[in-house]
């Protein structure tokens, strides 16, 4: 089913129109299809089914404490990766046990607040790493469950801001630094490796680099298990791509499955899984009014809308594409640049698009924009992060509130 689609001529959320909702709450509006987040999971779930595994989304790609929840209400668990974002999950109701975390640069609070919740394992990138989380496990007296993230030195074809399992990224412990790690471990004091993690980036379509990192941490392991550990979780990451372009479809999920379960159904471990984008990335629009229409002197064509790099930093960040449609169509189209209010040349939303014939004052909606889209929002240029509905079946939630000016200030003493 299509959770966005045209009705009488106007583009609809689960049959809402965007232009009420544009009328009720102001734009920019993120609004979300809360059937399009359960069905992506659903369609996760169905694909490794015959795995014994747990999925936990990764909470980075949108943490709005309503989207966590519904997942939560499937049995979904979660990946977080800062003190900040486990918060979010425990207000939302997540289950500590089905809580991992990940996180180049915990410091000790984290780490402290992430113990004291009993969460299902803390993700290790480094040795001193490791002695941190031990020295804190004593502090507190509780055994820490942790696993070792690996750098596989897989280097996966994708926005080179978005890969990281490359050895020329921050992330992991060395593949050949392993045995190191492990008998570090074993000298340390309350402190259990209960299993064995990576993730080589996002937006993959190609299910070899899976196949090639998966196969190293196989070997690891194979070490692991010689070394006497009792590996119980063989985490693989996420990554898994979604379609932002017709024209370039993303490899469909079930290929991964077709690829990954003959490789990993004999780990003898739970597979965890942690895709973000691939539940988030299709559930929500960015929706925003055209304000001014501006033609330059070489012919350049302007859309100014209301939404800016400060709700969609992707365009800028990573040249990436969304597409983007009136809410009303009127048939006609033109070439133009999409761009934000920000006082920034890279402030655009979409550059010499083709797009529907809107006025000013009339509605578009920016495609795909349900991950890494509201939660890396900000306030730059005083903006005000934008208001987000959830929308299930006719029914709408406001789920977070637009910022006002008071809270632009209400830190600074
Ligand atoms: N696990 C870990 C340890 C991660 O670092 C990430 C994403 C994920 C899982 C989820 O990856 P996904 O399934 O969503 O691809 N802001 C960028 C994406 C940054 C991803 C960071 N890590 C973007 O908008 O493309």
């Amino acid at each position: 089913t299509d959770f966005f689609s045209f009705h009488n001529g106007v583009f609809c959320c689960e049959g809402v129109s965007l232009q009420e909702l544009a009328e009720e709450h102001g734009t920019p509006l993120f609004v979300i299809s809360r059937n399009k987040l359960l069905t992506q999971y659903r369609a996760f779930e169905e694909a490794f089914k015959d795995l014994g595994h747990l999925t936990c989304y990764s909470v980075k790609a949108n943490f709005n404490i309503h989207v966590i929840r519904a997942l939560a209400e499937e049995g979904c668990g979660f990946d977080v990766n800062s003190g900040g974002e486990l918060y979010r999950a425990l207000q939302a109701g997540a289950d500590p046990a089905r809580i991992i975390m990940a996180g180049v640069g915990k410091t000790a609070a984290e780490i402290e607040y992430a113990l004291s919740t009993g969460i299902l394992m803390l993700k290790a990138e480094s040795l001193s790493e490791l002695r941190m989380i031990s020295d804190i496990a004593v502090q507190l007296g509780l055994e820490a469950r942790v696993a070792i993230r690996v750098n596989p030195n897989v280097t996966a074809e994708t926005h080179p801001y978005i890969t990281t399992g490359d050895s020329k990224e921050k992330f992991g412990i060395d593949e050949v630094a392993i045995d190191e790690a492990f008998d570090l471990v074993r000298s340390l004091p309350n402190i259990r490796l209960v299993g064995l993690d990576m993730h080589i980036g996002s937006q993959i379509f190609d299910t070899g680099f899976y196949q090639a990192a998966a196969d190293k941490l196989l070997a690891v392991l194979d070490n692991a298990r010689q070394a006497g550990f009792e590996i119980e979780y063989f985490d693989i990451g996420g990554g898994f791509p979604v379609t932002y372009e017709p024209a370039k479809p993303a490899t469909p999920i079930t290929k991964f499955a077709e690829k990954l379960i003959p490789m990993l159904e004999k780990t003898g471990t739970t597979v965890i899984f942690e895709p973000g984008r691939f539940i988030a990335a299709n559930s929500a629009v960015l929706v925003t009014r055209v304000l001014y229409r501006k033609r330059n002197h070489i012919g350049k064509e302007f859309v100014v809308v209301d939404a800016a790099m400060t709700e969609l930093i992707r365009p800028a960040l990573y040249q990436s594409y969304h597409g983007i449609i009136a809410v009303k169509p009127c048939g006609s189209t033109f070439k133009a640049d999409i761009v934000g209010p920000v006082c920034e040349s890279g402030d655009f939303l979409a550059r010499a698009r083709e797009i529907d014939c809107v006025g000013e004052g009339e509605l578009l909606a920016v495609l795909s924009a349900g991950a890494y889209g509201a939660v890396m929002s900000n306030n730059y240029n005083g903006r005000l992060r934008p208001a987000e509905v959830l929308v299930d079946q006719g029914n709408v939630t406001l789920i977070r509130k637009r910022d006002t000016y008071e809270q632009l200030v209400q830190n600074e003493l």
